[in-house]
């Protein structure tokens, strides 16, 4: 259902209220999800982005409810991934000459995603395109989050059209920031960044200053998924600033997995022994196998400190920590601690192992572990909660 904007923007996306993973398994979407286009009405008209394939002849249908299919001018892709770029073939099948704005880079992924020699007009930062009153004015926003995404600018409205920077998976009936629950707001907003720009974070912060060097004054943020930040827009801005710097609360993140419950009943041992040190810490246990990795990425982007548990099997660690500590590695976290624990048997590799992963993913080790030997009694508990007693005073 489009929505009007202003009297001359109007939004053309799909809410996606079914979604429960996005880039394939890989991010879970519990609160849905929403792609965002734009329809800028002016002397010329021009489309900022589609949404995906599946909802192609939805988006059609109401894009030709706003406007004349024959009567866009421009279409601008801010990023070529598919759930932006999803409708443009059968777009173009009606509107097959019309030009489409985007990076050099945008170029070559939607040829490479779509094999089609559309009128593609590259774009740089600084470039500018008149739409009459108004003009866009394109700024390359290279990995936030993929080497081809950039933002527009509207001139005029002070609008910056920043696609997935500043976007949320999350669906809303609502479509401002002033509208909506601001802590589910805040939950998408800071579990995206975690998840999807971490690795990205020293360019995030150069992005946001150069964005900011600009000297545009920015009215409304209108990214590509979830809610529009109209109230105070550069609240998101700000947030990302700090997120972008090593971002840590006084949180401890236990991590562990478990076969026969010794492992757990260490890590919880060992997250009193760090709650009884620590009162006012956030201290929050995940069993790996049963919880969100998502929702643990994002606990692991908010903590000083990840302690991660597993038993030893075959030599090695169990399989949903070895995934979670895989991708923890891949974002690169920066400025955080970590320790490792285990119930071993016979061989017992797997604090080692976790020390080794955790070291390799840019933790600094608070010690060598804890290893207890098969089910954890009293004295062992005992010594569980010392060590966790050991890690609170370290931090
Ligand atoms: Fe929302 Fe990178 O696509």
């Amino acid at each position: 259902m489009n929505f009007k904007i202003n009297d001359h923007l109007t939004w053309v996306g799909k809410t996606d209220w079914e979604l429960r993973s996005f880039h394939g398994e890989e991010y879970s979407t519990h609160r849905g999800s929403s792609y965002n286009a734009y329809l800028i009405r002016d002397r010329k008209n021009a489309l900022i982005d589609t949404v995906r394939q599946p909802f192609a002849a939805e988006f059609i249908e109401n894009l030709s409810q706003a406007i004349d299919l024959n009567r866009i001018d421009y279409i601008v892709a801010n990023h070529a991934e598919v759930d932006h770029s999803g409708a443009l073939p059968e777009l173009m099948k009606l509107i097959p000459d019309t030009p489409i704005y985007c990076t050099a880079n945008g170029i070559k992924s939607l040829k490479g995603h779509y094999h089609q020699d559309w009128n593609f007009v590259p774009v740089k930062t600084g470039d500018r395109l008149s739409l009459g009153e108004r003009e866009l004015i394109f700024v390359e926003a290279r990995m936030l989050h993929w080497p081809d995404s950039m933002f527009a600018y509207l001139t005029g409205d002070n609008i910056l059209f920043s696609n997935d920077a500043f976007g949320q998976h999350y669906a809303s009936e609502y479509r401002y920031n002033d509208q909506v629950d601001r802590a589910e707001l805040y939950q998408e907003a800071i579990k995206y960044y975690a998840n999807i720009l971490t690795p990205f974070s020293k360019l995030v912060e150069q992005k946001i200053n150069e964005v900011i060097g600009l000297g545009l004054p920015v009215s409304m943020i209108c990214p590509s998924h979830g809610i529009i930040w109209r109230e105070d827009p550069l609240q998101i801005v700000r947030q990302y600033l700090k997120w972008a710097q090593d971002y840590q609360e006084d949180q401890v993140t236990i991590i562990y997995d478990t076969m026969w419950n010794s492992t757990r009943k260490m890590a919880e041992a060992i997250g009193e022994g760090i709650k009884s040190v620590r009162p006012e810490s956030a201290v929050k246990l995940f069993n790996s196998a049963r919880s969100d990795k998502n929702d643990i990425i994002t606990e692991v982007f908010k903590s000083k400190a990840l302690l991660v548990g597993s038993p030893t099997v075959n030599r090695g660690i169990l399989s949903s920590i070895a995934g979670i500590l895989e991708e923890i590695r891949g974002l690169g976290f920066k400025g955080k601690k970590g320790a490792a624990f285990g119930s071993v048997g016979w061989s017992g590799e797997s604090v080692e192992i976790i020390n080794g992963k955790l070291a390799e993913a840019g933790f600094e080790l608070l010690n060598d572990g804890l290893k207890v030997t098969w089910n954890p009694d009293e004295s062992a508990l005992k010594e569980c909660h010392a060590f966790g007693e050991r890690v609170g005073k370290s931090l």
